[in-house]
């Protein structure tokens, strides 16, 4: 591993946020740019470096902002350039990085290219999207989107049919076409040009389809299924990625994270192999495998060992709990003991070696949210209920304070909130020494003093049984050891020499403690982050 190019993205710490649910400055009942620039102050106290906003441009929302219908504009519902352009600025002052979703294996229906492209067979956009007659009346093959029903949607203007894996609102591209490729980007440059820090790629791996269209195996009929497929992962889409790079280090200390879509249980063989050597692709790419475990160290320790394994020897991991798809962590985590849990997730996440990434709200425990039917937004939501609720459930209004909808909005915001928010929110949890949102901000800063900790190379100690998950960081001569326990049980752990220990970061501990025997005993669910500071 390559330790002589240290930069924001390798030892930063990255935070999601959902644009519509974190603040809302116009009461409207839906987050906004100002709302976020309002707010850089807290995120800058909780110690964050970079800032990956979900899409925020012009788009009809049919998947709310994944669905772009024009680059360069920001939609209305978020406000202005002139807000994106102050957002950057005032993020800038505080050191904190920029992150835009780029949406680029399908556009809106609305964007004109596909308006364009949809007219006439004749016109010179026709080949930017994919478009294919039927097979004796039915699709050109067995493809299917992603939210469900065929791939391919029949549009009767110049009857044939157009691709799309997912809604049928949001057209895939065609990544073969060389003009499509160079006004992609064309507005790539657009925002790298007005100071944006980095991009996260959208299903990064969908981007190239099979030439001739073959058909999926039947066994991958179900969209669940990560076998070897025609309409994703395809080889080529490497040569975009490196042109991506190539572009990218025209610029300075630009970074790009790809989303590498995948289902359970995940793949980090396949994540890995958009890094291409570890630095000709992408500079990180998100592997969801973690998101898809159950509470359970060995299958943990399992999946960060696979992850690791997987990374390229010159590239670098980044690891993820939640995001705006899944579940939020700490309910997957389970129930009981939640906040235990999440401190425990937290302290692995914020320990581990590789960019660690927070979901908005996930500093303060913020829940899944059941969401009725009649208040249902996501299309998935709206296609699947009851047998899935949909996505609502993770993109419920940041919880800031106790008073009317959590200090959101003053009108009604555009999804339920959570109706813990009189306890769980932002500005009780800042007065309570103990509380999950004062402990992530241990973690983040201890990360920012620790090169162990950001730099440093992982060895595992202990491989999850019995509960527990140990493992040491190392750079150059400073050892920092993290100890895990996933359990409700106290569990003795054996650390091997007699020593004095300064606590970097614990659930438990106080800030030294001499171990005068071979071992020691762990709390339950106690997560402690320790470094030797003398023998005895
Ligand atoms: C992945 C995004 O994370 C998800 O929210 C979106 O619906 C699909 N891509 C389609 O853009």
């Amino acid at each position: 591993m390559s330790t002589d190019t240290w930069t924001w993205w390798k030892h930063g710490t990255i935070y999601q946020i959902y644009p519509r649910s974190f603040f809302d400055s116009n009461n409207d009942g839906i987050g906004d740019l100002p709302g976020i620039a309002s707010k850089l102050d807290y995120l800058q106290d909780l110690g964050i470096d970079a800032l990956w906003l979900s899409p925020t441009n012009r788009s009809p929302m049919h998947d709310f902002g994944y669905d772009i219908s024009n680059y360069r504009e920001i939609d209305p519902v978020f406000g202005t350039k002139k807000d994106f352009r102050n957002l950057i600025e005032q993020a800038h002052k505080r050191n904190i990085r920029i992150i835009m979703d780029m949406v680029m294996n399908h556009t809106s229906y609305q964007h004109p290219w596909f308006q364009a492209s949809r007219i006439s067979r004749k016109n010179p956009k026709r080949d930017w999207y994919i478009w294919h007659d039927g097979k004796n009346g039915r699709p050109p093959n067995n493809w299917r989107s992603a939210f469900g029903g065929s791939a391919w949607t029949w549009d009767d203007i110049t009857s044939q049919y157009y691709l799309h894996s997912f809604l049928e609102e949001q057209p895939d591209v065609n990544w073969r076409n060389h003009d499509l490729r160079a006004a992609m980007f064309n507005e790539m440059r657009y925002w790298l040009d007005r100071g944006i820090d980095g991009f996260r790629f959208d299903v990064i791996n969908w981007f190239i389809k099979d030439k001739h269209l073959r058909d999926n195996s039947f066994l991958n009929l179900m969209p669940l299924l990560n076998l070897k497929r025609y309409d994703r992962n395809r080889r080529e889409t490497h040569d975009i990625l490196k042109e991506f790079r190539t572009l990218l280090n025209t610029y300075d200390d630009k970074m790009a994270v790809g989303e590498v879509f995948t289902f359970p249980p995940g793949d980090p063989k396949l994540s890995a192999r958009f890094l291409g050597n570890g630095s000709d692709e992408l500079h990180l790419a998100f592997d969801f495998s973690l998101l898809y475990r159950p509470w359970n160290a060995r299958m943990f320790y399992r999946t960060i060992k696979h992850w690791y394994k997987a990374v390229p020897q010159e590239g670098w991991p980044c690891n993820v709990l939640s995001n705006h798809d899944q579940p939020r962590s700490i309910t997957r985590f389970g129930t009981a003991e939640a906040e235990k849990r999440a401190k425990v997730a937290a302290t692995m996440l914020l320990t581990m070696r590789g960019t660690p990434f927070i979901y908005y709200g996930e500093e303060i425990g913020m829940r899944s949210v059941s969401i009725s039917r009649k208040h249902i937004q996501d299309p998935l939501g709206k296609r699947f209920w009851p047998f899935f609720p949909g996505r609502d459930m993770s993109r419920t209004p940041m919880q800031w304070n106790s008073h009317k909808n959590a200090g959101f909005t003053d009108s009604d915001p555009w999804l339920p909130l959570s109706p813990d928010f009189k306890t769980i929110n932002v500005e009780s949890q800042m007065k309570d020494n103990d509380s999950l949102f004062n402990y992530y901000k241990k973690l983040i800063h201890a990360r920012k003093s620790k090169k162990a900790l950001t730099h440093g190379e992982w060895r595992p100690i202990l491989k999850g049984h019995r509960g527990i998950l140990a493992y040491r960081k190392k750079y150059g001569q400073d050892k920092i050891y993290v100890f895990l326990n996933f359990t409700a049980k106290h569990k003795t752990v054996i650390l091997g020499k007699r020593a004095q220990w300064r606590v970097v970061v614990s659930t438990h501990r106080p800030s030294t403690f001499h171990l005068t025997r071979f071992d020691f005993t762990l709390a339950p669910y106690e997560a402690t982050v320790i470094e030797k500071i003398g023998n005895l």
